[in-house]
């Protein structure tokens, strides 16, 4: 097969060097956050039983209708890829018993929803998520939506906006799809196809139509709390209490519904003006699922990695420092003999921490001394037959070009030294 046909499907790409830096920064930074709101990380399986995913989406979403990879395993067993963390997490945690249903957990990972591949839109993408587990309280969900301000400002943005809505309670839903159908049944013939459809099986769906002539409907539609309870909006204002008391800042966006159906009360969406008509960069709420009888109640979020990198980006993050990165010491070999001793000694210097680099092969000295400038190491240790005849290597100072012989029983002490001087710090392990 040719090179060109095997690369990589549409909407799906690899991931690598410098980009990488920001994925790295975005997860390390997300766990670090985490840890100081006790939550623990779970990992679930990629693939998983397609009735997971549409009794707990819902089998009448887009997200499960139209965009879920499925298909029949070896077994015979109808299988998906998952295309959102919650359900899988959800499955884990019921069947953890009781204490499952207090678990406070996040998770990571690729997701997969066969959408039309466009900017923001992949077919493959990566969410962090997280999922808070117990029964509806506005305070917990106030908190969840700090966790989730808190952790984009640690990842350094600034110009994010939250957009915030009530679905209202399992006993609101009932007169909320009645009243919506009462009234977008008088203008059907301005919706789409698609929404047509969905005013039998689905009216909430119509609410998040991409299509404009179906958005320009819905901006006609009251407030969604005009059809709930009391009590329902009674819980959405001590949420909006408790975000005022902390400075949390917020829209409200009347008529917000979201596109999963596990959704109760609280929802929101995470928005960044740097991204276009994709402008979702999270999006969480407050949701009840049935998983085999097993009613499981909790509050969470995921925000897209791809499109959270594009808004560190648009906001000037660009330049994460590949420096970083490098290499603090190269070893040059000229010789096999060389090679084989440098090798060994590089062995000594990663045990003790340090970056090190070098070629283990016999090139020329001249391109391993260039080699050596382009890696942005700060010590070139250099090492050929007269050296070993002597017990020595070369250290050179790439900043000053100093050159001192070394004897090879002082070596690792002195390249610790003088890298931990370089960088202010104690040990080589933590000096970067
Ligand atoms: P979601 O709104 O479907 O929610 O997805 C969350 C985020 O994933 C979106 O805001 C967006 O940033 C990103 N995303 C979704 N689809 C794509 C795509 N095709 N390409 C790139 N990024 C995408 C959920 O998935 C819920 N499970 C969130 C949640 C957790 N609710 C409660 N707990």
């Amino acid at each position: 097969m040719k090179p060109e046909k095997l690369q990589p499907l549409p909407g799906m790409n690899d991931l690598q060097f410098p980009e990488i830096l920001h994925w790295q920064h975005v997860e390390e930074v997300a766990r670090n956050v985490f840890g100081r709101f006790g939550l623990r990380e779970v990992r679930t399986p990629l693939l998983e039983r397609a009735e997971l995913f549409e009794r707990s989406i819902g089998d009448t979403t887009d997200v499960v209708q139209k965009e879920m990879y499925v298909f029949e395993d070896r077994g015979g067993r109808r299988v998906a890829l998952r295309p959102e963390g919650t359900a899988g997490v959800l499955r884990n945690l019921a069947g953890r018993g009781p204490e499952g249903r207090a678990e406070r957990v996040y998770y990571m990972g690729p997701m997969f929803r066969s959408e039309r591949p466009q900017a923001g839109r992949r077919r493959q993408f990566h969410q962090i998520g997280v999922e808070i587990l117990g029964p509806a309280e506005p305070l917990v969900d106030a908190e969840c939506i700090v966790l989730q301000v808190l952790l984009l400002e640690a990842f350094g943005l600034k110009k994010f906006g939250l957009r915030l809505n009530t679905r209202g309670s399992e006993k609101d839903l009932p007169r909320l799809r009645r009243s919506l159908r009462d009234l977008l049944e008088s203008r059907q013939a301005r919706l789409c196809e698609d929404c047509r459809r969905r005013l039998q099986s689905n009216v909430l769906r119509i609410l998040d139509c991409k299509q404009e002539t179906c958005q320009a409907v819905v901006r006609e539609l009251p407030p969604l709390d005009e059809f709930m309870s009391q009590e329902s909006r009674d819980y959405f204002n001590r949420l909006e209490r408790a975000l005022d008391e902390i400075g949390i800042s917020y829209e409200r966006e009347p008529r917000l519904i979201r596109g999963l159906d596990y959704y109760l009360h609280t929802i929101w969406e995470i928005f960044h003006p740097a991204l276009g008509a994709q402008d979702a960069i999270s999006g969480g709420g407050r949701y009840r699922v049935d998983l085999g009888g097993e009613s499981i109640e909790g509050i969470g979020f995921a925000l897209g990695m791809e499109r959270v990198i594009e808004a560190l980006q648009a906001e000037g993050a660009g330049a994460l420092s590949a420096a970083t990165d490098g290499p603090q010491v190269w070893l040059v070999s000229i010789g096999r003999d060389a090679a084989l001793a440098n090798l060994a000694l590089a062995t000594d210097l990663r045990r003790k921490g340090l970056h090190c680099g070098g070629e283990f092969q016999s090139r020329s000295a001249k391109a391993q001394m260039r080699a050596a400038g382009r890696s942005g190491a700060e010590l070139v240790i250099v090492r050929g037959s007269a050296e070993i005849e002597r017990g020595t290597v070369v250290l050179k100072d790439m900043k000053t070009g100093n050159e001192d012989a070394v004897p090879l029983t002082e070596i690792v002490e002195t390249v610790l030294g003088r890298v931990n001087r370089e960088a202010g710090h104690d040990t080589a392990g933590t000096s970067r």
